[in-house]
């Protein structure tokens, strides 16, 4: 009896090995290898072999395999093969060879994998999806400092910096140490974990990845924070109001291009022989006191809340009058003999902001302080600039995107 249950097991434990065996052997990866090198002439195949290929890099503690399937990616004269056999397009490969780069560095996923969907990422848990297309360019900013240089390689990326900064995002949030901190710091929103964004994962159709989520939240930051209203609640519970984030009405291509800007704020520090670092970007020359004031004013987001050219229009619940941010055309009115309290308004901010109506919620925005952030040299010039904004009433807006206030008005005094 004993004799028979030992040949079983033995039995048994060989069939596990030969499955073993042949599950290694016929792997995804060698099924594709075999059948591409075949289709090569025997010049074509030279120095290409089958087997696991990875590419160790120690300094970016990185472990590649994708070469294992990307057989022939730094080879032109191959390009011609179809995925995953094709060559590299441009001279990536040329500027960062492989054997110091790697490929998740710029393309994410995971080095290491060998089937195809574990090394494109799509695994659940792995928070490192592939980037294609115009999605790799969110790699490049962890490297080279000065964007502008790379702007023909690089171009979603240099836009969606460009309209950060036009949009005023720096008004409500932080990147490192510049910008206001009214909302979240993002300086490290590029690789925030998923862990921390399921609640409006919950809120979104699959695939939860962030740069969906970014493009969620830009196209209309109300929909995954619609607020609770007042009728959806039981008396005497506080109603939420919904995200104070202004829609700011981008278009798709502007919501990619913020999205890719979004997605390569990460901190990772590669070590120096792989950065170029930044050059300090020239001082602008103004030739008025007012133009350097309106540069000050953009630079640092005023118009995000105060609207372009200062003009108004953004929703701030229960504040004021009109439930907005006060417009400021009428600053040079309120503060022409009083320039010195108009100064320490903005240097020192006003907050909390008084109810309109006492039972509600306090409004959700608040002047941020500016004290520290802009130098008393640059006030002189916004003071400049905001007085002559009275002057810009007529004619009435030209360019900028007006601005989108599409969510259903709440109670409203
Ligand atoms: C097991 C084989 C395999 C491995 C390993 C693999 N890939 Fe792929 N890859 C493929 C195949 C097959 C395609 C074509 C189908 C597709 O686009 O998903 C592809 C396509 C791609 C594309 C092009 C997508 C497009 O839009 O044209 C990129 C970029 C890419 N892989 C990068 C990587 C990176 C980076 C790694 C390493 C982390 C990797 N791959 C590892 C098989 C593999
Ligand atoms: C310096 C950053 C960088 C590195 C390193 C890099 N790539 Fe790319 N890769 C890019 C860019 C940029 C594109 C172009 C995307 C576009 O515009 O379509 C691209 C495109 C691709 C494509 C798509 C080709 C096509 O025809 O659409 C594949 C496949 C690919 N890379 C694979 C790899 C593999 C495999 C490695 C590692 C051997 C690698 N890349 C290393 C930046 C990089
Ligand atoms: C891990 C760091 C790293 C990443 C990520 C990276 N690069 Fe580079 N890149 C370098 C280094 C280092 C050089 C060589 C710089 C030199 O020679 O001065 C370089 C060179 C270049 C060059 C050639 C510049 C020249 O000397 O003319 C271009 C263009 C370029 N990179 C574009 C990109 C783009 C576009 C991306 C994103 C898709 C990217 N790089 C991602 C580190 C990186
Ligand atoms: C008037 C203030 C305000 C401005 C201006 C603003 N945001 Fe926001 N933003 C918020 C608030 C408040 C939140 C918090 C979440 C919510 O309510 O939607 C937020 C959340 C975010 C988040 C999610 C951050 C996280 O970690 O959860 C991103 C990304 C974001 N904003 C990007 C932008 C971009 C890009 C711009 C410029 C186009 C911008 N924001 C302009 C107020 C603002
Ligand atoms: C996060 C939103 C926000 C940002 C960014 C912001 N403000 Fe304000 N600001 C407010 C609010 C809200 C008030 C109304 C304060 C009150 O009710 O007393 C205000 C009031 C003011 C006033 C007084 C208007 C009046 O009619 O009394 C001035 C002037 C002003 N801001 C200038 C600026 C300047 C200049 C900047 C950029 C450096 C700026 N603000 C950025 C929200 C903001």
């Amino acid at each position: 009896m004993k004799r028979l249950l030992f040949l079983a097991l033995t039995a048994l434990l060989f069939g596990l090995f030969v499955l073993a065996m042949w599950q290694d052997t016929h792997r995804e990866w060698t099924h594709e290898q075999h059948r591409f090198l075949k289709t090569l002439e025997p010049h074509e195949r030279r120095g290409l072999s089958g087997g696991i290929k990875q590419v160790i890099i120690s300094e970016l503690h990185r472990v590649d395999r994708c070469t294992t399937c990307h057989l022939a990616i730094d080879r032109p004269q191959l390009a011609l093969a179809e995925q995953p056999f094709t060559a590299h397009p441009g001279k990536f490969l040329e500027w960062h060879p492989v054997e110091q780069f790697g490929c998740t560095v710029c393309h994410g996923g995971q080095g290491l994998a060998t089937d195809v969907a574990a090394a494109h990422g799509d695994v659940p848990d792995w928070e490192e999806p592939l980037l294609r297309g115009p999605l790799v360019q969110a790699s490049c900013r962890q490297c080279h400092g000065n964007l502008e240089t790379i702007e023909a390689f690089a171009p979603q990326l240099v836009k969606g910096r460009r309209l950060f900064l036009a949009k005023g995002c720096y008004g409500c949030h932080a990147i490192k140490d510049f910008g206001q901190m009214v909302s979240q710091d993002l300086t490290e929103v590029g690789s925030k974990s998923y862990q921390l964004i399921e609640a409006d994962f919950e809120m979104m159709a699959p695939p939860h990845d962030r740069i969906r989520w970014f493009m969620r939240k830009l196209k209309n930051p109300r929909m995954l924070n619609p607020g609770v209203r007042p009728e959806q609640l039981p008396p005497g519970e506080e109603e939420v109001y919904p995200s104070a984030m202004p829609n700011f009405g981008l278009s798709d291509d502007e919501i990619q291009a913020l999205s890719v800007y979004l997605l390569s704020l990460t901190v990772s520090n590669p070590p120096a022989s792989y950065v170029t670092p930044a050059h300090p970007e020239p001082t602008p020359i103004f030739t008025s006191l007012i133009e350097q004031g309106k540069a000050v004013f953009e630079k640092n987001g005023c118009a995000a809340c105060h609207g372009i050219e200062g003009r108004g229009g953004r929703r701030n619940w229960n504040a004021g009058l009109r439930g907005e941010v006060p417009p400021l055309v009428s600053v040079k009115a309120y503060y022409g003999n009083e320039v010195e309290s108009l100064k320490s308004l903005i240097r020192y901010g006003r907050q909390p902001i008084p109810r309109a109506d006492p039972t509600r919620p306090r409004p959700s925005l608040y002047m941020p302080a500016w004290k520290g952030r802009i130098s008393e040299e640059e006030l002189d010039a916004l003071v400049a600039y905001l007085f002559s904004l009275s002057e810009h009433l007529e004619p009435p807006p030209a360019s900028p995107a007006p601005i989108v206030e599409n969510a259903p008005p709440l109670k409203e005094n």
